[in-house]
C-alpha cells in the first residue's frame, strides 16, 4: 500500500462532528414564512451512517446544506468539532466546507462539463495537499481506483460516462479532500436499481476503509433499511422520530414513522401493512398546524394533540420520538 493510501486510513471512532441545536431556517415571501426547517436539536457522530427521510419538501435537503452553511439560517446554532460556526464568514467556514463534501443525485449538476476527470480530481486534490505532478498523478489513479474506475479514463469528460460511473466520478472527487462526513441527497434515485446497489456496495467499502460518516438524504426506505445505522425521521420541518434503523423497522414508535414504513412495500411489516399510507396531504409550511404538526393526519390523534407541541421524548429501548403517546406523563 503506498503511503497516501496508509494516510487515508483511519480508525472510524465516535467523536462528535456536528452539534445542531434548535436550528431554524425561515424563507420568507410574499404570503409569509416557509418554515422549512423549524427547530433541530442534533448529534452526528465520526464514522457513522445516518439516514434523513420524511416526504417531499419536509426540509431535508435545507437541513443537511445548513450544516454547511448553504441554508440561510434564520436561528440556533451548528458546532462542528466543538466549534460554533460562524456563517457570516466564508473563510471561517471554510475548513467545514472541506470536511463536509456533498454527493448530489445528479452528477451533472455538479461535475464541470469542460473538465476532464483528471483535471477535476487534480483540482479537489490540490485543495488540501501540494503535490508534485507524479504525485497528482498517483493520487489520481488512485482516487479512481478506489471509486472502481479504470485510471486510463481519466482522460474523458463527464458525458463519456454512464451515468453510475459519473457517480463514482462525484465521489471520488469527494474523497480528494479526505472528508469526515459526506452529505449525500438522493445520490442513488436517478439511477437503475442494479447501479444503485453497485454505488451502495462502494460507499460501504469505502466507508469501512477510511471511517468517513455519511448523511443520505432519501426518499427510499429500502436505501435507508440496507446502510443506514442511525434514521431521522423529518417532518414539516421538524424531527419526529430518531432512532437506531434496527428499532425504526421493527418497533416505530411515532404513527408517521409507522405511516411511512407501512406504505413502503418493500419494508413494510405485516402488522403496519394494513395501516396503509399517510392519508392526506402535507400541511403547508408557511402555516404548519397547531400542536403537534402532524395530528390532522394522525390515525392516533387524541385532545392534546392539536393543543401542545409534543418534546422528542426519550425512549426507554433508546432514541426519541415527538409523539405525546411517548410521554412518559401520560403512561
Ligand atoms: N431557497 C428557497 N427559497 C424558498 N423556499 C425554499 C427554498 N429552499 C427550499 N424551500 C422550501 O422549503 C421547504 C423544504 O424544502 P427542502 O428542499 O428542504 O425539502 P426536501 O425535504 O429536501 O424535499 P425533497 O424530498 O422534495 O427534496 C419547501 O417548502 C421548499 O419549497
Ligand atoms: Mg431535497
Amino acid at each position: 500500500m503506498t503511503a497516501a493510501a496508509v494516510a487515508i486510513e483511519q480508525k472510524p471512532s465516535r467523536e462528535i462532528l456536528f452539534e445542531v441545536r434548535d436550528l431554524r431556517v425561515h424563507f420568507p415571501g410574499p404570503s409569509g414564512s416557509v418554515r422549512a426547517v423549524d427547530g433541530v436539536d442534533l448529534d452526528l457522530y465520526s464514522g457513522e451512517t445516518v439516514a434523513l427521510v420524511g416526504e417531499s419538501g419536509c426540509g431535508k435537503s435545507t437541513l443537511a446544506r445548513a450544516l454547511v452553511g448553504l441554508s440561510p439560517i434564520t436561528r440556533g446554532s451548528v458546532r462542528f468539532r466543538g466549534e460554533a460556526l460562524d456563517f457570516k464568514s466564508r473563510a471561517r467556514l471554510r475548513p467545514v466546507r472541506r470536511a463536509v463534501q456533498l454527493v448530489f443525485q445528479d452528477p451533472y449538476a455538479s461535475l464541470n462539463p469542460r473538465l476532464t476527470v483528471r483535471a477535476t480530481l487534480a483540482e479537489a486534490i490540490s485543495l488540501h495537499q501540494e503535490l508534485d505532478a507524479r504525485g497528482v498523478e498517483r493520487a489520481i489513479a488512485e482516487l479512481l481506483e478506489s471509486v472502481g474506475l479504470d485510471p486510463t479514463l481519466a482522460d474523458r469528460y463527464p458525458h463519456e460516462f454512464s451515468g453510475g460511473q459519473r457517480q463514482r466520478i462525484s465521489v471520488a472527487r469527494a474523497l480528494a479532500v479526505r472528508p469526515s462526513l459526506i452529505l449525500c441527497d438522493e445520490v442513488t434515485s436517478a439511477l437503475d436499481v442494479s447501479v444503485q446497489a453497485q454505488i451502495l456496495e462502494l460507499l460501504k467499502s469505502l466507508q469501512q476503509r477510511l471511517g468517513v460518516a455519511y448523511l443520505f438524504v432519501t426518499h427510499d426506505l429500502g436505501l435507508v433499511r440496507y446502510i443506514a445505522q442511525r434514521v431521522l425521521v423529518m417532518y414539516l420541518g421538524q424531527l419526529v422520530e430518531v432512532r437506531d434503523s434496527e428499532q425504526l423497522f421493527t418497533d416505530p414508535a411515532h404513527p408517521y414513522t409507522r405511516a411511512l414504513i407501512g406504505s413502503s412495500p418493500r419494508v413494510g411489516r405485516a402488522g403496519l401493512a394494513g395501516r396503509g399510507l399517510v392519508s392526506g396531504e402535507v400541511p403547508s409550511p408557511l402555516r404548519p398546524p397547531s400542536g403537534c404538526r402532524f395530528h390532522p393526519r394522525c390515525p392516533d390523534r387524541f385532545d392534546r394533540c392539536p393543543r401542545e407541541m409534543p418534546e422528542l421524548y426519550p425512549l426507554p429501548a433508546g432514541g426519541a420520538s415527538r409523539c405525546f403517546l411517548s410521554d412518559p406523563a401520560e403512561k
